[in-house]
Order: C-alpha cells, then structure tokens, then sequence
C-alpha cells in the first residue's frame, strides 16, 4: 500500500487531511514536527510526504521549518509543500530549480483549494515519481574491474525487480559512490540502449577506504536512508568481501541488508562458477588482438611474445591460446612455485619461491625454444607464444628478480640465437592490456549476464544473503555459493587452483597435443 505522511503541527487541519487521504486508499502517517516526521522517515519506507512550510509557529511569517525539512530528507521521498495563500514566494523559492540541487519539493497544495485538488496533486506525484510503488527497494552497483556483460546483468536485474514490484537503484562507481551517496532511481528505461554495450553503465572503482570500518558508516547511512533492504555487487571476490562486512554494520544497526554478488570478472577466477561474466568476450578480444598481429608476423617472420592479462588466473591464456593455435602458453598455474604447506593459505603469495619460479619459467623458456625450432623446421615461418600475466606480478612482492614480456622474449631470443637452424627470426614482446576488457559483449557472456542478473534479483527475494549466484556448465543451471566459500577458495595459489579445473587441464592438454610437431 502506497504510505504518505503529513507533517502539519496544526491537529484538525492534519486529522483532515489524513481522513481524505486514508479514504483515497492511501496507509497515512502523522506527524506534528520536524523531529517527529524524520522519525517516521527513519523507520518507514515512505512514498510522498505533505510538509506545511511552518512547523513551528504558524504566526511566524519568516517560520521556514517545512522547508528546512524538506532539504533534509532523503531525495527518495517526494514532496508536496502544503502553503498558505501568503506564502507563494516561499512556495516559488521550493520549487525553483538551483543548480546542483534538487528543488525542495514536487509541488504544492494551498491550503484554502478543495481536498479533491491534493488529492489529485498526489497521484500526479505518485505516477511521475514512481514505476512501482515498492515494499522493497534494492541497490546494485559494480566493483573491480569492469567487464563485458556487466551491463546485461543490470538490465536483466533491474527489469526482474521492477516485475516484482521492487525499486532499484544504482550506484555510482561501486563502492565509493555508496561512501559518496552517488545512488539514484533506476528506471525502466534507465537501461533501454545498455544491454549490448560493453564496461558498466554504472562505472566501477576499487575503494581501499571501503575498508576502513569507519568510513562504512557514511555508507550505512546512506542506504538505510532510502531504505534500501537489498544489494546486488557484481565483481569480484574482494567486491563480495565488501559486501558482507557492510550487512554486517547494518545488522549491528539493528536493520537487515541482503547481499547478493555476481561473477564479474574478466579473469574467469572465482570458485563457485564456471565462467565469469566477462571472460568469455575477453577471449575473443585476445583473439580479434592475435589475429591482427598474424600480419606482421607472417611478412616479418617474428615471434610475438604476448601478455596477457588475467591477474594470477591462465584461464584467458589457455583459451585464446587454443583458439589462435598458439605455439607455447607459460602460465602461473604451472610455473609459480609456493613453497610447500602455504599453497592453500590465503597468504600464499607471501611464499612464492621467486627464485625456484624464475628459474622455472627460464627453463620453460628454453623448452619453448627448443619446440619451436622443430616448428621452423617442419616449415613454420612465425609463432605466438602467450605469457599470463600472473607471473609478472610476483614482482609486486619485493622480488630482486622479475619477468615480464620483454624478459620473456629476450631470453627466448637468446636461445634462438642459439639454434642451429640457421633461419633465425626476431622475437618481440607486447602486452594485450585493456582492450581486453572493452567492447561489447559476446553473446555468451549477454546470455551470462541476463541469466545471472535475473537469479540474483530471485536470490534476494528468496532471502538469500552472502551468497554468489553463479554458474554450472555441466548441469546448466544457477548455482549459489556463501561469499567466504568463494573468498577461501580464491585465496589459494594458482597451482593448487588448476588441480579443481579438469576443463582447463583438458582445453591445454589439447593445445599442446595439436601444436606438437610430428618428429
Ligand atoms: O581483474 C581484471 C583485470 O583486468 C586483471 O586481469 C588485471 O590484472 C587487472 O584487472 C588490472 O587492474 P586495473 O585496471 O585496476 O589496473
């Protein structure tokens, strides 16, 4: 039922404004001041307050205390200023439009009109104000790095919830918006031209000071404010971190948030579901990258060494790495060393052997050089071999020793160099960075995201909280999996990861099997 408060510190004019208002078929709440109406708003999901201009003293023409509430309220509640026939300049200076501001109020009623004209007044507000009159409003937001896809699980959960009855905001930039309280109305057209774009309509950030209990409180705040009971994050497992320490707050407040995330990550590096939303057109991306390099490989005779990213995940690399019939994949997954007993630690990384992995990788390098050279001589005159980027990060650790492309492709020159083939090309590094993550989503990755957009909207209706919806490519269903399965698992090297993925394991036995030359 569609709930509207009065705020009138004059009794009979308030009761009779209630009765007509009750008897339109609206739930009424009452109150006498400002201190009382913030109380209500505090507690009840209001849909439209009436506020008279003068809360205080009636007497007083320079009282301004209606107006004064007004701009404190949540910009969710709409207004209409009830005014004297005295008061227009007031009621002008309300309704004007100041730059960077929300006007004061919607409209407004004078006082000495016939009740049937705010009556009237009120739907007017309601159908502009509103799609549906929601019992329950819920917040989406994305966080991390975007990813293709992203905005097809905004589309799909937003018109989900607007079929349910629910609202939906969103949030500007992920968390920081939330500090920020960058979070408006989500509309049915809101999303009318963003399903097959890529990025996130929304923007994304990686907030450090949404981790700072402190700064959470803003947050908290601002979401209890329009009360907002659910919220769906799309992102990673640090996204779902966030998510689960801020309910936490809120139940501390007494209040109950839901908390629904779902895999955006172009990384593919989440437990709990087969593919993220993102991965599968960053795959394409890589591809569409290596096919417009085959041309200057070909005419030049080069080997490219190229990056790919994928934080500590080779899922990227083993994939396009089939798909372009790449010649070598070094990945972190095989060649990052954990010293033993740490592997599944969610500190893994502060035991990496650098040592025992750079040498790893070295001498991968130098088998990869072998197994070209018997490429070249069954007749190959170019090659790409992929390097994920998790490797390259192990030099955030402190390490004195470090690789990156152009190590990787200087070392393998090396060893070219030492062939004795005489016919000897040119090896170079480049790094496929961010246009991997931008243009538009492939349709696997459109068709994840609807699917999961949707669920997540049912999840939070279902009462589900902390909990990832993903994906299952055997059973071809949703699956749902609690936020710190998620982040245990994830917290683990890459090595002890890969063991879980036979899908991987398979995709690169097949690479290798069929770039292997015949002799
Ligand atoms: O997590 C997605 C990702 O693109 C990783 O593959 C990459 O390592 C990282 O983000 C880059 O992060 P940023 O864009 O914040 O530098």
């Amino acid at each position: 039922m569609t709930r509207i408060l009065i705020v009138d510190n004059k009794d009979d004019n308030r009761e009779a404004y209630a009765a007509d208002v009750r008897n339109a078929g609206y739930e009424v709440f009452q109150a006498r001041t400002p201190e009382e109406a913030e109380e209500v708003l505090a507690k009840e999901l209001i849909h439209l307050a009436l506020i008279d201009v003068r809360l205080l003293n009636d007497d007083d023409d320079n009282d301004r205390s209606g107006l004064e509430l007004c701009s404190r309220i949540d910009s969710s509640v709409p207004r209409i200023i009830l005014s004297g026939v005295s008061d227009w300049q007031v009621v002008r200076d309300a309704l004007a439009p100041i730059e960077g501001k929300e006007p004061l109020a919607h409209t407004f009623f004078q006082k000495t009109e016939r009740h049937e004209i705010l009556l009237n007044e009120i739907a007017r507000v309601l159908a502009a104000e509103y799609e549906v009159i929601p019992d329950r409003r819920i917040a989406i937001l994305t966080s991390g790095g975007d990813a293709p896809g992203m905005n097809a699980a905004i589309w799909s959960a937003l018109r989900t919830a607007l079929a349910h009855g629910v609202e939906v905001y969103g949030v500007s930039d992920g968390y920081k918006g939330l500090l920020d309280n960058r979070i408006g109305k989500l509309r049915w057209r809101s999303v009318a031209d963003t399903l097959t774009t890529g990025g996130t309509m929304l923007g994304t950030a990686r907030s450090k000071e949404f981790r700072d209990p402190n700064k959470r409180v803003a947050a908290v705040d601002n979401l209890l404010r329009k009360h907002i009971s659910g919220l769906i994050v799309i992102g990673g497992d640090g996204s779902m971190q966030g998510a689960k320490a801020l309910a936490e707050d809120i139940r501390k407040k007494g209040f109950e948030l839901r908390t629904v995330a779902l895999p955006g990550t172009i990384d593919n590096d989440l437990a709990g579901t087969d593919m993220s939303i993102g991965a599968a057109t960053a795959v394409a991306r890589v591809m569409h990258e290596i096919d417009t390099m085959v041309a200057p490989a070909r005419a030049l005779g080069r080997i490219f060494v190229c990056e790919i990213m994928g934080r500590y995940s080779g899922f990227l690399t083993i994939e396009a790495g089939l798909c372009v019939g790449a010649e070598a994949l070094l990945l972190p997954e095989e060649l990052v060393v954990v010293k033993s007993g740490h592997g599944d630690k969610a500190d893994w990384e502060k035991y990496v052997d650098i040592g025992a992995t750079v040498n790893r990788v070295l001498s991968e390098v130098e088998h990869v050089a072998d197994c070209l050279e018997k490429a070249f001589v069954a007749g190959k005159r170019h090659a790409f071999v992929l390097f994920s980027e998790g490797i390259r990060y192990l030099t955030t650790t402190g390490a004195t020793q470090f690789i990156n492309a152009e190590i990787v492709a200087e070392r393998l020159q090396a060893a070219i160099n030492r062939w004795t083939y005489p016919d000897k090309p040119d090896v170079r590094p480049q790094v496929i960075g961010y246009p991997m993550r931008g243009g538009s989503p492939s349709r696997s990755d459109m068709h994840l995201g609807i699917e999961l957009g949707a669920a997540a909207v049912e999840a939070l209706l279902n009462g589900k909280t902390n909990t990832m919806v993903g994906w299952s490519e055997s059973t071809h269903s949703i699956t749902f999996t609690p936020f710190d399965e998620v982040v245990r698992l994830g917290n683990r090297s890459p090595a002890i990861k890969f063991a879980e993925r036979p899908d991987w394991k398979r995709t690169l036995e097949l690479q290798r099997r069929l770039v292997a030359t015949m002799k």
